[in-house]
């Protein structure tokens, strides 16, 4: 007969085989990641930045990620689905266990696209006990520079019962087209503040923490949920494999476009080790600020609190 201890164990497998990989320290590495970053900017002129392998002018950047993510928004979540065999959904809803929101929570979902985050806010507020006896009301604004995906999650929400789900919920919701960069919004305005797979493509990443630490209460928690670094060599080798083999070629086959996933696999190698990300939130103001490595680095979520 297997003994408690044994089950308890069984079930902790479990629980880090679903998250792939738990927590893990990459102290030792911090300098000669952080010279190694130096290194990979002093290749860039004033003004210069990359898109993927590209090096462009910096005002180039964004327009040329906008136009990426035009190109792929009719079929963004398909192919999601298609390139990380459904696992995206695994590492939002983790992701959204982290926020553990309550009711009362005022979220700004920055890069919020197709509504992914937005949408599991909602859900979980649905499904938490204490939304049922409660007075308080939530809010969830998702906020994307790209109106073609804002337009994609509108009709998503509308065709899959969140706007319901949210009004039973007493959550107020709104979409806004505005740049990460520069929120039109008012200081301290959030109480929690999520950015999802986007701040790699943001032409200052700095400019985004900064922007996420002003609308940010006192006490408020900022996520980011983005790709990352896999630091076993032989899995990295087999991602990379994958990333630049594979995923170019399922984005023609499946969204008749090569170009836009050329850049996705691109743009992820050019975004911070997660050690080095970390240091770039405290840098802009947060505290307490840890990560935790989902499917052995693929992706990484990095928490932060305004205090
Ligand atoms: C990969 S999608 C992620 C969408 C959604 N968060 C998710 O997890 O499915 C990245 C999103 O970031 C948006 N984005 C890129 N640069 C941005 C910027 N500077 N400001 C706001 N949104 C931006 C894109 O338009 C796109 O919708």
């Amino acid at each position: 007969m297997a003994s408690p201890a044994l089950g308890r164990l069984n079930c902790t497998v479990f629980i880090n085989s679903l998250k792939f990989c738990g927590r893990r320290s990459f102290s030792t590495g911090t300098v000669r990641k952080s010279e190694k970053r130096n290194e990979k900017l002093s290749e860039y002129a004033d003004g210069e930045t990359h898109f993927g392998f590209e090096k462009v002018k910096e005002e180039e950047k964004s327009s040329k990620v906008h136009k990426v993510f035009e190109d792929v928004a009719q079929d963004y979540d398909k192919m999601n689905d298609c390139m990380s065999f459904g696992v995206h959904r695994l590492w939002k809803d983790i992701f959204m266990q982290h926020l553990s929101p309550v009711p009362g929570t005022s979220l700004l979902d920055v890069g919020g696209g197709t509504g992914d985050i937005a949408f599991r806010f909602i859900k979980y507020l649905k499904n938490s006990p204490s939304s049922s006896n409660t007075d308080l009301s939530s809010h969830v604004t998702i906020s994307d520079i790209n109106n073609e995906m804002l337009t994609v999650g509108k009709k998503r929400a509308a065709e899959g019962g969140i706007i319901t789900a949210a009004e039973q919920v007493n959550c107020s919701v709104d979409w806004l087209e505005a740049d990460a960069e520069k929120l039109p919004l008012p200081d301290s305005s959030y109480n929690a503040f999520t950015i999802a797979f986007c701040i790699r493509n943001c032409t200052h990443p700095e400019k985004v923490l900064a922007e996420a630490y002003r609308v940010l209460q006192p006490g408020g928690r900022f996520l980011c949920l983005e790709f990352s670094h896999v630091e076993n060599d032989t899995l990295r080798w087999l991602y990379d494999q994958y990333s630049f083999q594979i995923i170019p070629i399922m984005g023609q086959l499946v969204a008749g476009q090569w170009r836009p996933y050329q850049y996705l696999v691109e743009s992820i190698r050019q975004f911070p080790a997660q050690e080095e990300f970390k240091e770039m939130i405290e840098a802009a103001g947060f505290r307490c600020v840890t990560y935790e490595n989902l499917s052995f680095g693929v992706v990484a979520i990095h928490s932060g609190f305004k205090l």
